[in-house]
């Protein structure tokens, strides 16, 4: 059976799986113990808890437990990760390499940087949405400290050369950065074959709550040093101080457990269904598949419907089918977005523009239903716009 609307914005959200929600429910009524409580059994069921969830965590990316802090999401992580390595490196230098198409996260979080003192090199991307990594390699000088990079494009689900830039980082002796909010638990992630010192994620992007989100600091090769921006008690090796969000970081850990086993199959039928639906859209006229070519998540499709505009489309579509534009929206206008400028994507297609992203609960039935119903609309609204009738 079809229930509508059908939700296509798992790259906004995802629901928690409801083996996740079972395995956190005691946490908030029986097992209520701080888990930095270190004299009764409600402080060590809480602190056993937690470092199961740090294992599970851990093993969705190939790190060790004892290198994974709990946050309460990416965006926190990110700036947990840029303002406390830009601190502590400030004697060794002040160069942040990063690319245009970073999450706000990032892009934001740099920016305060850079008002600050900090040099930072905006890499470009190029129209297959990734960085050129000859440019990164002649942007690095001896001040640069950080490399961040994002694993896989929030917007159009580009994935960028992370083990590529990782040796990069490598030969140069650079620590690597990832904001991999959008890869982890859709893509195998290994923290140590990529390179990376430090990488930030989330656990409400796969199938866990929202309000966690975790940042794994390598303690070997190389050793990564944070100045913490949350003083307080002093918990997580001080890194992040604050009690923990236990029944959250549990259910972290399921979700993540979860998404090490299904992982693959997902991404193989995610991945039909995305290229179905890709199928279908490109039999109209005028429609382009941003990203098309490049290594892209499996189960995201960011299209652009010339003459039309993101707006109209998710208007029109939204009582049926849940989406988004991937692009931010200021005073009432859709802005084009930033990472489909970046990719040189022209003004009018990036203002057309709207992201379908697939996950767990996407069924094989719904694709057709899409399919047909954004057909439609787009032939109905291009019907009612002049632009459309008196093109050439
Ligand atoms: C690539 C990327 N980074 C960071 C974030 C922020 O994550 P959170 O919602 O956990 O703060 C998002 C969420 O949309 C994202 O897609």
């Amino acid at each position: 059976m079809l229930r509508l609307p059908i939700y296509l914005d798992h790259c906004a959200t995802t629901a928690c799986d409801e083996r996740v929600v079972a395995e956190m429910l005691p946490y908030f009524t029986r097992y209520y113990g701080n888990a930095s409580s270190r004299n009764h059994a409600f402080g060590w069921k809480a602190q056993a808890a937690v470092e199961e969830a740090q294992q599970r965590v851990a093993a969705l990316i190939g790190a060790e437990p004892g290198e994974i802090i709990f946050t309460s999401g990416a965006t926190e992580s990110c700036n947990l990760a840029l303002r406390g390595i830009s601190t502590l490196y400030a004697g060794t230098g002040n160069h942040i390499i990063t690319a245009k198409t970073e999450h706000k996260a990032v892009l934001d979080t740099c920016k305060d940087l850079e008002r600050n003192g900090m040099e930072i090199t905006w890499l470009d991307v190029g129209p297959n949405g990734q960085v050129d990594l000859q440019e990164l390699r002649s942007a690095i000088k001896p001040a640069t400290i950080l490399i961040a990079i994002m694993w896989a494009n929030n917007e159009t689900g580009v994935v960028m050369p992370v083990h590529e830039i990782g040796d990069i980082a490598r030969e140069h002796q650079v620590l690597f950065f990832s904001d991999a909010t959008q890869a982890a638990g859709k893509l195998p992630v290994d923290v140590k074959a990529a390179g990376l010192g430090i990488m930030a994620f989330s656990s409400h992007k796969l199938y866990g709550p929202k309000g966690t989100g975790a940042l794994y600091i390598s303690r070997r090769h190389p050793r990564v040093k944070l100045a913490a921006q949350i003083t307080g008690g002093g918990q997580q090796n001080n890194i992040r101080s604050g009690t923990l969000n236990v029944p959250g970081i549990v259910g972290f850990g399921k979700a993540a457990a979860i998404c090490r086993e299904v992982m693959s199959d997902e991404a193989v039928r995610l991945g039909a269904l995305r290229n179905k639906l890709e199928e279908g859209l490109l039999q109209l006229p005028e429609v382009y598949i941003n990203g098309y070519g490049s290594e892209r998540l499996p189960h995201v499709c960011n299209a652009s419907f010339g003459y039309l505009s993101s707006n109209e489309i998710l208007s029109a579509l939204n009582k049926d089918i849940a989406l988004s534009s991937g692009s931010a929206c200021t005073s009432g206008s859709l802005d084009p977005s930033y990472v489909l400028k970046a990719m040189q994507v022209p003004d009018l297609l990036a203002r057309a523009t709207v992201r379908f992203s697939l996950g767990r609960q996407t069924t094989g039935e719904e694709i057709p239903l899409v399919i047909r119903q954004v057909t439609h609309t787009i032939e109905a609204l291009r019907n009612s716009s002049p632009a459309w009738l008196l093109r050439d």
